[in-house]
């Protein structure tokens, strides 16, 4: 377990709502190591982005944490101000205190589906790397001479210059042309692409221990995806950075992703390497999810077709296991009257579906 970076235990998170409460996360569980890549995958409205929220802290209102836990495993490391390594429960901490201030976005990067609502319209891409690195980067002092002093405090807030420096240098990186100008515009000023890739630059500039990335090329066209997956993966190999790559497409999560997460109803119903994944799903949703698409493994903008049968009302939930109404292996008496439990069934294979279960 030494190598685990965050471990979700149990997680519910519920929206009380005019019609009654919605469980948008319930009882997810979901272990990410340092630098894996975990691909999260599902309908549109089972709790992905909602799970992507507990995890920082940030569920909107009037979401809540209703039970659970988002344990981080935090490490202290040059260059970040934090000094001791420790175990937090981020659901217990301040919402907005010192350390998820820290953890978020420093430590935690994220990049989220609309990037507009996430940029400060009077501050340029510059600026916005800048805030980013002056709350969260140091940089080793030079010339202290002296081994001891350089292992007990050496480190300094980046400077105007050198954010400038590093600004430039994320936005080349993601593909962002003649960066040494773009630095100096502001969001109104860049196309949709370009704002969301400068989005992706603030949350790599300083070098999360994870990336939590949201359906982050889902408006990108598939040149400028590619080129922003590489700077993905380029960060993940030299800062061993673990990512959450939560997609719609499917043809992506099979490039980036060791191991996958099926949701359903903000449930995870299997967790799998994603070769294994692809080629022998086992839970029925999956199965389902899989053969909704044409072409699987391939590189492609397809998105998920409909999966037959209506994702259900979240208000009146089927009772036993929630995919039963949808479900072509439907076992009368027994899956509209037990709730499966999620057990590993396989080499790093884990479902919860009756059919690997004896009842
Ligand atoms: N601000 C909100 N108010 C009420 N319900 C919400 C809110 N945000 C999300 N939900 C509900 O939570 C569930 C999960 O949503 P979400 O995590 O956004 O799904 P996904 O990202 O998988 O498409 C949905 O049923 C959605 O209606
Ligand atoms: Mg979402």
């Amino acid at each position: 377990m030494n190598d685990v970076l965050i471990d979700v235990k149990d997680l519910h998170v519920e929206f009380d709502v005019r019609a009654g409460i919605v469980k948008a996360v319930d009882g997810l569980d979901l272990t990410i190591r340092r630098g894996q890549t975990v691909g999260v995958i599902g309908e549109s409205g089972c709790g992905k982005s909602v799970t992507a929220r507990a995890i920082l802290r940030m569920v909107p209102k009037p979401g809540k944490v209703t039970s659970g836990q988002v344990m981080y495993y935090r490490k202290a490391k040059k260059g970040k101000k934090h000094l001791k390594d420790e175990v937090l429960d981020i659901t217990q901490l301040p919402p907005d205190g010192e350390i998820i201030r820290q953890i978020r976005g420093g430590e935690i990067g994220m990049i989220f589906q609309e990037p507009m609502s996430s940029l400060t319209p009077v501050y340029t891409a510059g600026t916005h790397i800048n805030e980013a690195l002056s709350l969260h980067r140091l940089i080793p002092l030079q010339k202290v001479g002296d081994q001891m002093a350089e292992a007990i405090t050496t480190y300094r807030t980046v400077t105007k210059d050198e954010a400038r420096e590093i600004a430039i240098d994320m936005l080349r990186k993601v593909g962002i042309p003649k960066p040494t100008e773009r630095v100096d515009s502001y969001p109104h000023q860049l196309s949709g692409g370009q704002r969301q890739r400068v989005m992706i630059a603030i949350a790599l500039s300083c070098e999360p221990e994870m990336l939590i990335a949201d359906e982050p090329t889902t408006a990108l066209d598939v040149s400028i995806e590619a080129q922003i997956l590489d700077v993905m993966r380029d960060l993940q190999r030299t800062a061993n950075m673990a990512i959450m790559f939560i997609t719609h497409n499917l043809g992506v999560v099979a490039e980036m992703a060791e191991e996958m997460v099926v949701m359903y109803m903000g449930k995870q119903v299997e967790r799998a390497k994603t070769v294994d994944l692809f080629y022998d799903p086992k839970h029925p949703y999956t199965q389902a999810l899989l053969k909704s698409i044409p072409k699987v493994g391939k590189r492609s903008n397809e998105r998920l077709a409909t999966i037959e049968g209506m994702v259900p009302d979240p208000f009146h939930l089927p009772t036993g296991c929630v995919f039963h109404p949808r479900c072509p292996m439907f076992m009368p008496g027994k899956c509209d009257k037990i709730t499966p439990t999620y057990k590993q069934i396989g080499e790093n294979h884990w479902a919860s579906c009756l059919l690997y279960e004896d009842v």
